[in-house]
């Protein structure tokens, strides 16, 4: 039997090099006895072996879920991530497995280190101990997390308060930064913190954005979770703020400003302007895409870009915007990322040319680099404003099925344009009730760099083609 026993400082790192040397030296996981410092000693007797860093590859979305999970609390964590560490380097398609139980549990860890670190970043409040007049001020904290969250999240803190001295102390691991030097130290006592003149400004900033008329108690309380409350200042009057929404929220109603009709009309006008549809001819839809100013990309890109392919379509394929050589072309999907496109759908018997193709936003957003012109995600505005010609161009095809390329035709056609990878493979509702069904967007793969990653998406995407295609054929 090997023991290791981790350090409370470093332990990611400490973990990461036990765990490559021993898959290195091929010691299976019932040989291992993980400890922290926290174990009981009597599980330690006897040597503890520090096994040397061995050479071993493993998924880079392994790696990145344990730099997380290794964080946790559960003593469990290092015995849990090495024993699928184990099975996931003959099977790096064990990542991707939503079925297999361990890994769920992994995902869970991960989840909670990344929500507790959110946590405090939102929660960690600082009170000044040192001189005020200091050239360099001096804070402290006091912070109760429930994981190891210390030393993860550190550097956020570094970034933000860079230019002062401050401690964020805990029971656990405290972060010392001091001159520019970050530093850890193992656990404090809580201590005697002086209250702070900007408390008042958190106090005041909290009563002020506490709407009563939106009171979600249960909401907040997990947004806010209770055992936080001690170490915020502001917390203080959340059960008073509570017992007074209803009376506040009436006297709100009754003192409820109105707005002039005339301006009310025109507010009116311009919402419904953005909300309907384009209601033209649809021979002159493409034109009327061409000639778009509803929104400053047209200012910039060489031309909007309509969808093409059959007036009626049974499938509607849906990228992010058109790219640099789309934006000459004036049509979707001839450069790079539509010929992975192309290739891919010929694999997975997917007829192209049988599909109305388009894109959510019609103009090509990027930076100019020099020569060059640097793709630039759409934000949410021009996805709304795109929107219009998007639902145009539906009611005009009326496809039975959206394939819904990436995080922006997602948003434009469903609303949601976050967590794609989770949503791949899935239908969901979309524009007049047509079924979307999310995919991964063809540039994302020409994109990652890992090629077991890589490769892994490709086979997403194929998977998604072939679902479409099969589909197609059923509806057919
Ligand atoms: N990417 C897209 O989303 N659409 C195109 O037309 C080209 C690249």
């Amino acid at each position: 039997m090997q023991r290791v026993s981790l350090p409370p400082i470093g332990t990611a790192k400490a973990w990461r090099e036990a765990a490559r040397g021993f898959l290195a030296a091929g010691v299976p996981p019932e040989q291992i006895l993980w400890g922290d410092h926290a174990a009981a000693p009597d599980l330690f007797v006897g040597e503890t072996v520090s096994p040397k860093a061995g050479q071993v590859s493993v998924p880079r979305s392994f790696v990145s879920m344990a730099e997380t999970a290794v964080w946790h609390s559960d003593p469990e964590r290092f015995a849990r991530l090495y024993a699928f560490l184990w099975r996931v380097k003959d099977a790096p398609h064990l990542m991707s497995d939503r079925g297999d139980a361990d890994l769920a549990v992994l995902r869970g860890m991960e989840k909670n280190v990344r929500r507790c670190q959110h946590k405090m970043k939102a929660f960690v409040r600082f009170r000044e101990i040192g001189d005020p007049n200091a050239p360099r001020r001096s804070f402290a904290a006091w912070f109760e997390p429930t994981h190891h969250t210390v030393e993860p999240t550190a550097d956020f803190f570094v970034r933000r308060f860079s230019d002062m001295d401050w401690r964020i102390l805990t029971p656990d691991v405290s972060a010392i930064f001091e001159n520019g030097k970050l530093t850890f130290q193992e656990g404090h006592e809580k201590p005697d913190l002086p209250e702070d003149a900007g408390e008042q400004l958190w106090i005041t900033y909290f009563q002020n954005i506490f709407n009563p008329a939106r009171l979600m108690v249960k909401a907040m309380q997990s947004e806010m979770p209770k055992k936080y409350w001690k170490n915020m200042p502001e917390a203080a009057f959340i059960p008073q703020m509570i017992a007074e929404a209803p009376a506040r929220a009436r006297a709100m109603a009754e003192a409820a400003p109105t707005l002039p009709p005339v301006r009310m009309d025109r507010v009116q006008a311009q919402l419904s302007a953005f909300s309907s549809a384009w209601n033209g001819p649809m021979e002159e839809l493409p034109a009327a895409i061409r000639a778009c100013t509803r929104c400053p990309l047209h200012c910039h890109a060489t031309q909007a870009v309509p969808g093409e392919g059959p007036n009626r379509a049974d499938l509607m394929v849906v990228g992010e915007q058109p790219g640099d050589q789309e934006d000459l072309a004036g049509r979707p999907f001839v450069g790079p990322a539509g010929q992975m496109f192309d290739r891919i759908a010929g694999e997975a018997g997917l007829d192209r040319e049988a599909a109305f193709v388009t894109n959510a936003v019609k103009h090509f957003k990027f930076t100019a680099r020099g020569k060059r012109r640097i793709h630039q995600r759409p934000e949410t505005p021009e996805i709304d404003q795109c929107r219009w010609w998007m639902n145009a161009e539906v009611a005009q095809v009326q496809p039975k099925l959206i394939l819904a390329m990436g995080a922006t035709a997602a948003q434009s056609l469903t609303g949601k344009g976050t967590g794609i990878l989770k949503r791949r493979g899935t239908i969901e509702t979309g524009p007049e009730g047509i079924p979307v069904l999310i995919t991964l967007h063809p540039s994302y793969l020409l994109r990652v760099p890992d090629p077991r990653v890589r490769e892994e998406a490709t086979a997403q995407f194929r998977s998604d083609l072939a679902m479409a295609a099969r589909m197609m054929a059923e509806a057919a």
